[in-house]
């Protein structure tokens, strides 16, 4: 007889490559394909069909058929749609009232946008030819809701749920009467959103989901701390039997320098020429000068989380003191891009901000650059300095979340980047100095390039661990 699967629904707010705005996106659209090689696990992803999801996708897209969804007093129209890929089904929620519109999320209703969503997953199963899953997997507030529409009101037998955090930052804070005008749940479950008289829909996702996982280990205690919990410390901590922390891996067939096509040369660890040949090109296409001045790199949100206030006190004097060429891919908040803009303004023969952000491009930008900055604040995992590793562009990164369980210092033996503790401009200052000057021995450069280039981040021990806690819920799949 064979084995049945362990069936999971991962629900996300985004995935690639068919909408997405950073790390959760590249997680949902890596970890389901990881999963799915695994002999017990069936894994399918559900997210709302955006009007960035391009035609060439819609084309190949089956209606699987359509019903309503209750927002509280309004009936809303729900479609489904299937599409195959790469050994996944996607399933995408219909609705163009609330996803037929620019970008992702930002709009005044967006807690009413995924209440929907995270309704209509539970609507949606019926309709997914006989797969039920044993589990859904929940991620970030966005579909937060999900554990608690399960506690609340759909409450179905052998159904479990874990919740992801990717970043406790966004919580969807709401006020009041969230419950009446958008989320309905029975009165009597309130109290799992109610937090500092409003409506907290991550709150309820962490009190109600039978686990609680977030994106790396060191994360999962600093959330009980309130430098890093915003506010949450006291709900985690409370729940913390139930948590664990996994560390994200990356798409190593997208990110492969050996392969990719993004980039004008590919290369490996036993040749590492390509790499000098990709810097040449982007120096060329930038029209910076065509030297072997050190390229330092970010590819950020800017946002104060990322550490952008250590650096300006400090970025002139690198730039103008060193041989030094600086190129940044990025957006946030407009104070950090005008003081990259002025950056370059400053500098113009050493540096180019491109204030946008551009998957393609950052492929060029990790193969060309020979470090890249990660100063953040706080990093509930972080990516790109697994990218960086992957394309031999150095990291170098503050001890925090994720980057402590990814990068260790090499200063002084074995590590694969530049780690500084304190968050402090001093402390960034002496990591980017240190790896200037390791980068001027060129021997013990191209030792740790070759030795970054080794690193595995690929998913596959962090898919064993998400395995272990879908066996732990389930008690594994049934003969
Ligand atoms: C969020 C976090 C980032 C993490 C990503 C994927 O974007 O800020 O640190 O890598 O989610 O989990």
């Amino acid at each position: 007889m064979t084995k049945k699967k362990i069936r999971i629904l991962y629900a996300s707010p985004e995935c690639v490559p068919f909408a997405n705005s950073g790390g959760l996106g590249e997680v949902a659209g890596s970890l389901p394909r990881a999963l799915n090689r695994k002999r017990d696990i069936e894994c399918r992803v559900i997210m709302p069909l955006y009007g960035a999801v391009s035609d060439e996708y819609r084309q190949k897209m089956r209606f699987l058929g359509s019903t309503k969804v209750g927002v509280t007093w309004r009936m809303q129209y729900m479609g489904l749609f299937e599409l195959r890929k790469n050994g996944v089904t996607y399933y995408f929620v219909d609705n163009e009232y609330y996803f037929k519109r620019d970008g992702l999320y930002g709009y005044y209703d967006d807690g009413e946008r995924f209440a929907f969503f995270s309704k209509a997953i539970f609507e949606a199963i019926a309709m997914m030819d006989g797969f039920v899953p044993d589990i859904i997997h929940a991620n970030d507030w966005q579909t937060a809701l999900v554990p608690v529409y399960q506690t609340s009101i759909y409450k179905r037998e052998f159904m479990k749920t874990v919740f992801s955090i990717h970043n406790v930052e966004y919580q969807g804070f709401y006020g009041d009467t969230a419950i009446e005008d958008f989320i309905g749940i029975p009165d009597n479950y309130r109290h799992v959103l109610e937090f500092k008289k409003g409506i907290n829909l991550m709150k309820g996702g962490i009190e109600t989901a039978n686990a609680v996982s977030t994106v790396s280990p060191t994360y999962s205690m600093e959330l009980k701390d309130p430098f890093f919990a915003f506010g949450m410390q006291g709900i985690i901590s409370r729940n913390s039997h139930k948590l664990s922390g996994i560390l994200n891996g990356i798409n190593t067939v997208v990110y492969n320098p050996e392969k990719d096509p993004l980039i004008p040369a590919n290369y490996s660890a036993g040749d590492l020429s390509g790499k000098a040949e990709c810097k040449k090109a982007l120096q060329k296409d930038l029209s910076l000068p065509e030297t072997d001045s050190m390229m330092i790199t970010m590819i950020s949100r800017l946002v104060p989380a990322k550490g952008v206030d250590l650096l300006v006190p400090i970025l002139d004097n690198i730039i103008e003191n060193n041989d030094i060429q600086f190129v940044l891919l990025g957006t946030g908040f407009p104070e950090y891009e005008d003081f990259f803009r002025g950056l370059e303004a400053r500098h113009p023969d050493k540096v180019r901000c491109l204030i946008k952000f551009d998957s393609a491009l950052s492929h060029r930008f990790y193969a060309a650059s020979d470090a890249i900055l990660v100063p953040s604040r706080s990093e509930p995992c972080g990516l790109t300095q697994m990218i960086g590793c992957r394309y031999a562009c150095v990291p170098i990164v503050r001890r925090t979340g994720g980057l402590a369980d990814s990068i260790t210092d090499c200063t002084l033996g074995d590590g694969n980047g530049f780690v500084f503790d304190d968050y402090s401009s001093d402390g960034l200052y002496s990591a980017i100095m240190n790896a200037y000057g390791t980068y001027q021995r060129k021997d013990d450069w191209k030792k740790l390039s070759v030795h970054d280039l080794k690193c595995d981040f690929g998913w596959s021990g962090s898919a064993n661990a998400y395995r272990e806690l879908y066996r732990a819920l389930t008690g594994g799949p049934g003969e």
